[in-house]
């Protein structure tokens, strides 16, 4: 069985996959449906580290339960990727995002576990989480990427008169729009460079209106819509570039919400973060309960779903797939991966 492997910048590899067999602790899954993230990418971008089994958001069936006694053979599952130690200050305070330890054996994100691109995976039995009857095994994937949105919302009180931005319009950015929605905030907007994933954003419904990012008067525009700018920026890209327009755009005491990841320091203006003394809080992952929240929430049919799929592959188009999410030239928010299908 082939799996593709990061092999160096924008390219992978297909190497034969490795078996695994059962500890008695871990829980062995055979899995369904994996997404592409934009982490994904920005390891893919670098080619780094190379050999890395890509996938930590994923549905799948128990082929071994592993030291989890409620759970049986075929049972459906999906699970946090994050591993953290249960032991340091971080975790007792049920803030295990932020474990030191969480994402140095993360799933498919290190070598420690091997990532769902790969069709039988092991993950630590506490993580696992059951689906739903009513939750296909594709929807069950979106869980952790609509997981790290609610995370990224609940860290900032939102009310009805707020008016919200988000900067890149990638699926975090959506769902990051969708629950400031579902908080009544008065206006929502985003900011993008790819103008065709920006009209999606608003025929999802998710945003009221899209500034174009790559236009020169963009901060002029946005603050057209405000009288001193925005109350609250997720920032879910992780540039400079981006970075700046979210300190630019924010009012003077509003709130950034960093939840864009990158790969390599950044540099932005701090000055103008002193003088509009803004409130900036990095947001990473979720909790085991936002996890489960955003698979109840699924169930109940409370967020989008079929919507943010733009379509399922086979595991041996992912290099066009990767190349299809970084082009401008393309709307597609959310890739899946059918490990079933040859
Ligand atoms: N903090 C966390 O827990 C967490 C979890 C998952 C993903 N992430 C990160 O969040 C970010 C978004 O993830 P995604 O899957 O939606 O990625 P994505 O790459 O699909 O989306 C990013 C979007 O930003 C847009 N963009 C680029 N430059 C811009 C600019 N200057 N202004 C406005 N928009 C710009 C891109 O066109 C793209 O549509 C990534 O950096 C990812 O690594 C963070
Ligand atoms: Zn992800
Ligand atoms: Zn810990």
């Amino acid at each position: 069985m082939k799996v593709p492997v990061i092999k160096k910048e924008k390219q992978f590899a297909f190497i034969e996959d490795e078996p695994i067999t059962p500890n008695g602790t871990d829980v062995l899954i055979e899995v369904r449906n994996v997404g592409i993230c934009g982490s994904d990418i920005h390891y893919w971008d670098i080619g780094q580290p190379e050999g890395l089994i890509l996938g930590h958001e994923f549905s799948g069936l128990v082929l071994d339960p592993g030291n989890r006694k409620d759970l049986k053979i075929k049972d459906r599952v999906t699970a946090l990727p994050i591993s953290p130690c249960n032991t340091c200050p971080a975790c007792k305070s049920g803030n295990v995002q932020y474990c030191e330890k969480t994402w140095s054996n993360a799933v498919g994100l290190s070598s420690t576990y091997k990532g769902a691109f790969s069709k039988l995976i092991k993950v630590r039995p506490d993580m696992v989480v059951k689906i739903p009857n009513n939750v296909s095994f594709e929807h069950a994937a979106l869980t952790e990427p609509l997981a790290v949105s609610l995370h990224a919302t609940n860290l900032v009180n939102i009310t009805k008169n707020d008016k919200v931005l988000v900067i890149g319009a990638g699926i975090i950015g959506i769902a990051c729009a969708m629950f400031a929605k579902n908080k009544k905030a008065s206006l929502v907007s985003v900011s993008e460079t790819n103008i065709k994933r920006a009209k999606k954003a608003v025929s999802l419904q998710v945003v009221d209106k899209y500034y174009d990012a790559t236009k020169e008067d963009l901060q002029e525009n946005i603050l057209k819509d405000t009288t001193y700018g925005y109350d609250v920026v997720f920032e879910c890209c992780g540039t400079s570039k981006a970075i700046t327009s979210a300190i630019q755009a924010v009012r003077p005491g509003g709130t950034i919400i960093l939840v864009g990841v990158s790969t390599f320091p950044t540099t932005i203006p701090t000055s103008l973060l002193v003088t509009k003394e803004v409130t900036t809080k990095g947001s990473i992952a979720y909790t085991k309960k936002e996890f489960e929240d955003c698979l109840n929430l699924i169930s109940k049919k409370k967020v989008l779903t079929d919507e943010l799929i733009d379509k399922v592959i086979t595991i041996d188009k992912v290099q066009d797939a990767f190349e299809q999410l970084t082009s401008k030239d393309n709307n597609a928010i959310k890739i899946l991966i059918d490990q079933t299908k040859k």
